[in-house]
């Protein structure tokens, strides 16, 4: 069993990965509770059904706090590795820190651009929460992942579905583009962000491009927890996301206009499902498989 350890970052790193380490970074990390809590119904329900045997060497790219590339290594069980890479070292030295390490030590994390390079015909499973949306060129990162697998091994990739299936993301978008304009063309980004592989044939096309066969698409619904309470849920809009994206490039304006995006806000998660954990919205999303080449 080798673990190989992808590029690690250097100087010349993108600017995407420069956005999700100098700008989102602390943003993420105070909404932990709903990156991790709030999305993780969408990767529980399918965990079970992964093509992972005990043993295997698995990837989990752009692997955030780490919650999966646990959860994954629970399928491998001790005599398999878990490698969980992502580009925000920030998310790494959370991961490194969660409790599970300790009883999983087959686990590890690095820092490394997807894009670039995860290795060669290292893996037997490569798999992805929500990372691959934020891909700059979507077939250079999902060809990367089509590498590092061994011939004939398995990639699974949750990826969200259609804006209008996701009101959790959409509506409140919808809310602050009623105060302000949207993002320019030179906005700075994460990426091409949340609905990027939301079109089923572009997705496919992408994903034989880079040398997948046997994709397959399955509709995952889910609800997701979008805060605490209100004040949390606005919060979290206007930190990240499409809405935080529209917030935060429109600058001095959106502080002006705060308090009636608030209150919009406020108006928005005021019929929404609500529990003792929280708010909780609809929310859609892929479950996309395939396969590599049986031959390198
Ligand atoms: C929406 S978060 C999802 C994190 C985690 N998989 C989860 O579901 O909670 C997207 C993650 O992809 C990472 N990411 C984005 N582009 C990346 C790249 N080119 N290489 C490695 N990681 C990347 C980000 O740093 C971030 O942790």
């Amino acid at each position: 069993m080798t673990i190989q350890t992808p590029n690690p970052l250097t100087a010349d790193q993108s600017p995407i990965v420069e956005f999700w380490n100098d700008i989102l970074a602390p943003k993420v990390i105070r909404f932990r509770h709903i990156m991790v809590d709030g999305l993780s119904l969408h990767s529980q329900m399918v965990m079970p059904q992964l093509p992972v045997a005990p043993g295997d060497d698995v990837l989990d790219v752009g692997c955030g706090f780490g919650d999966t590339a646990y959860a994954l290594a629970q399928r491998t069980g001790p005599e398999g590795t878990v490698l969980g890479v992502d580009c925000c070292q920030a998310f790494l030295d959370l991961a490194w820190r969660c409790p599970e390490r300790m009883f999983n030590p087959n686990v590890r994390f690095a820092n490394g651009d997807a894009e670039r390079d995860l290795g060669e015909h290292a893996y037997d499973f490569v798999f992805s929460r929500f990372g691959t949306m934020f891909f700059v060129n979507p077939v250079a990162g999902l060809r990367a992942m089509c590498r590092a697998l061994r011939p004939g091994g398995q990639m699974a990739h949750i990826v969200w579905r259609n804006r209008e299936d996701n009101p959790w993301l959409a509506a409140a978008r919808e809310t602050v583009l009623q105060f302000l304009p949207a993002p320019g063309e030179d906005a700075r980004t994460c990426g091409p962000g949340p609905f990027s592989m939301a079109d089923e044939a572009a997705t496919r096309a992408k994903m034989t491009a880079a040398g997948f066969t046997d994709i397959a698409f399955r509709r995952i619904d889910a609800k997701v927890l979008v805060g605490r309470t209100v004040a949390d849920a606005i919060a979290f809009q206007l930190a990240l996301g499409p809405a935080g994206e529209t917030f935060r490039e429109a600058g001095p304006l959106a502080e002006e206009r705060r308090p009636q995006i608030e209150a919009a806000l406020a108006d928005l998660f005021a019929g929404v499902e609500t529990n003792p954990e929280g708010l909780w919205m609809d929310s859609s999303s892929w479950l996309i498989t395939a396969r590599a080449p049986e031959t390198a």
